[in-house]
């Protein structure tokens, strides 16, 4: 059995890890930890009552040495690089839910987080945690960077055709929406209920935090430098992104040709479904499921994809991660 700590466990992300751990045969949660909502974990969460009655402790480095071979780090980004390397120091492997490791260029950190990097050491060493385009680079690592929601989507959609040079590398444009939950558990105006029922906006115009990432991962993809117009939204739901992806092909292709194509590229991938037709954030909420519907628009080839912020964007992809480290079933506790 893997002994899983949860660093952050009363925020909205470490109860989804908790939900899933639960279901899970091999791993068996450990150790909680949080700052300020100390107690019994199902006094905070009743929908734990008699299946998680577990204690919410401040973080002990001794204990957490004793007691667990993991820490999912479920912490707000700033706050993560302070943790994560005193939570490696204890010799735990870490997947870190925060973008403190996720970019690669330190400046563009520093830039869209405005705050310097502490920890450039474990970034360099870090894997970036998307499984289905960098499994192997995860698989030996001692640190995993947890992708964010909005780049999980949109990376997902586009992998295909910046893998296979089918689109222009300019004017690619991602558009996406995502429920209230990426926020965290933080009451803020812009999300407390009379505000944000029944309304939808854009927001971070220009200056959103996930657009270096979305650019990194495709420029990888691409194997050259990919600049990507991505518009965020936040609409009046709990869970899911959905995203429309725009692009312009370079080659001829028809309906069919587009499908198989995203159909071979995921036809190893447990949690990638390629659909005929459009996709629904309904259709993926609470599951580790991408699903993903490829078309042509007036000429442009327009990509859906559909997840659930808190599980393929977050805590799902957190645990299929942790079971690549530790060589389990990728599927184990998310089917
Ligand atoms: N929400 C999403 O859809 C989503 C998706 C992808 C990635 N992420 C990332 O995942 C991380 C967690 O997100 P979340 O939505 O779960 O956040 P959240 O609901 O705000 O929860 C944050 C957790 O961190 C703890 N915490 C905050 N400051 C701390 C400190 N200084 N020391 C120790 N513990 C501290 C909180 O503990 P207390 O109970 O003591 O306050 C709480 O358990 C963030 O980095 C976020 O960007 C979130």
């Amino acid at each position: 059995m893997v002994r899983v700590a949860i660093i952050g466990a009363t925020g909205y992300t470490g109860a989804e890890s908790i939900e899933i751990l639960l279901r899970h045969n091999r791993a068996q949660i450990a150790y909680l930890t949080a700052l300020k909502d100390l107690g019994i974990i199902s006094e905070i969460f009743p929908q734990f009552k008699g299946r998680c009655d577990m204690a919410v402790e401040p973080l002990d480095l001794e204990k957490l040495r004793d007691c667990a071979d993991v820490a999912l780090c479920c912490l707000p980004h700033k706050v993560s690089m302070e943790y994560v390397p005193k939570l490696l120091a204890t010799g735990v492997k870490v997947v870190d839910y925060s973008a403190d490791y996720r970019l690669k260029c330190t400046s563009a950190y520093e830039k869209y987080y405005s705050t310097e990097h502490t920890d450039k050491d474990n970034l360099s060493k870090a894997a970036f945690g998307l499984p289905e385009l960098f499994r192997e680079k995860i698989r030996g690592a001692n640190l995993v960077a947890n992708p964010g929601c909005f780049p999980t989507g949109a990376s997902l959609g586009l992998a295909p055709l910046l893998k296979n040079k089918l689109v222009s590398l300019k004017g690619i444009i991602v558009n996406a929406v995502s429920g209230t939950s990426g926020a965290g558990k933080t009451p803020s105006a812009a999300f407390h209920f009379p505000n944000m029922n029944e309304d939808l906006f854009a927001y971070g115009v220009g200056v959103h935090r996930h657009s270096p990432e979305i650019e990194q991962i495709a420029s990888e993809v691409a194997g050259e430098n990919v600049e990507i117009l991505f518009q965020p939204h936040v609409g009046p739901f709990d869970r899911g992104i959905f995203s429309s992806i725009y692009c312009d092909p370079k080659k001829e292709m028809n309906q069919l040709e587009l499908i198989e194509l995203y159909r071979d590229f995921y036809k190893a991938e447990p949690f990638v479904r390629v659909l005929d037709n459009p996709v629904h954030i309904k259709h993926v909420a609470h599951t580790n499921y991408c699903h993903i519907f490829p078309t042509f628009v007036k000429g442009k080839v327009v990509v859906f994809s559909a997840i659930d912020n808190l599980i393929k964007g977050a805590s799902g992809q957190a645990i299929q991660n942790m079971n690549i480290l530790f060589g389990i079933n990728e599927m184990e506790g998310l089917r």
